[in-house]
């Protein structure tokens, strides 16, 4: 039984091989008669909103053979506090996989430790595993092979994005530097148990120089709220705009997870001029995740 649930316990192989197969996904888009899903019913359990994810998951299971049911956790009684291992158990008993988005890492790793049905981490406080494997294939469809290039992380380095770059750059052999304010960079333990080239600094000029790639995420994640205005006064400045644009490699990409906030970590010029990147990343989340998918049932 296959989950995805960590960028840190998916081995390279197997990123490989995900990353791999969304190229033919996507080119065979429209007429492909791969259904590994076939006769399958997946489920979507959300605690946190979502715009990307729930779409490209709902399309994406479709297009592969399933059906697929939407549970916003406040809808099912999970939301009056049923326990996540008792969900599960019920669950696991009638359909076939479960995708999930929620506050604590814990709760998805228990609900497929008792569910006993491939389980999908959608996002959590901790990682959001399939955006940065669809990152990564946004930046090889155009730029090559990530490995041996440069990645540099601006904004809440603490955050479930950066941390799932933590863990790809070791695995794909890839430099990740991080610009934050020091009370908004990754815990030392994570970057010691990851391993790779990561550096960490409060110094963006000097970690954007050279990048291959420049990428963003809000300084507000979902469930952040009460600390924002703390947040936007630490976080100010540590924003790409086309001062720092200038500084990367000619012709290094500019990448945003979505949904962005123009002023903020990103300004809306250089949001507006690298566009057609940032949505095609979004269409990617579809085709990298029904190769997911695809993995995860094989
Ligand atoms: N990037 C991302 O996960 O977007 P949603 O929150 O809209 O799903
Ligand atoms: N760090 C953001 C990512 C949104 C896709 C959040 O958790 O809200």
């Amino acid at each position: 039984m296959k989950h995805l649930l960590s960028l840190e316990t998916l081995s390279r192989a197997d990123m490989e091989t995900i990353l791999q197969n969304a190229v033919v996904l996507k080119r065979q888009r429209g007429d492909s008669q791969h259904k590994p899903l076939a006769g399958q019913t997946w489920a979507l359990i959300f605690t946190k909103s979502s715009t990307r994810t729930r779409v490209s998951f709902e399309v994406g299971i479709r297009e592969l053979g399933a059906s697929v049911m939407f549970l916003s956790s406040n809808d099912i009684q999970l939301g009056r506090g049923e326990p996540i291992k008792d969900t599960a158990r019920v669950l696991g008993r009638m359909i076939h996989g479960a995708v999930i988005r929620t506050f604590a890492q814990k709760d998805v790793e228990e609900f497929a430790a008792y569910g006993k049905i491939p389980t999908i981490n959608a996002l959590t406080d901790d990682e959001h595993p399939c955006q940065v494997l669809t990152d990564i294939f946004t930046f090889q469809e155009t730029h090559g092979p990530i490995q041996g290039k440069v990645v540099t992380f601006v904004g809440d380095g603490a955050c479930n994005m950066p941390i799932s770059w933590v863990f790809a750059a070791a695995k794909l052999g890839f430099e990740l530097r991080i610009a934050a304010p020091k009370a908004f960079q990754p815990p030392a333990e994570i970057l010691k148990r990851a391993g790779g080239k990561i550096v960490v600094t409060e110094d963006l000029q000097a970690a954007a120089a050279g990048a291959d790639l420049l990428y963003t995420d809000v300084w507000i994640s979902m469930g952040k709220e009460a600390e924002s205005a703390e947040r936007i006064r630490q976080l100010t400045g540590y924003q790409i705009n086309q001062s720092i644009v200038k500084l990367a490699k000619p012709g290094a990409l500019v990448m945003h997870c979505l949904p962005a906030y123009r002023g903020k970590e990103i300004d809306e010029e250089t949001f507006e001029a690298n566009a057609d990147t940032i949505f095609t990343e979004a269409e990617n989340r579809l085709h990298v995740q029904k190769s997911i998918l695809s993995w995860i049932v094989s």
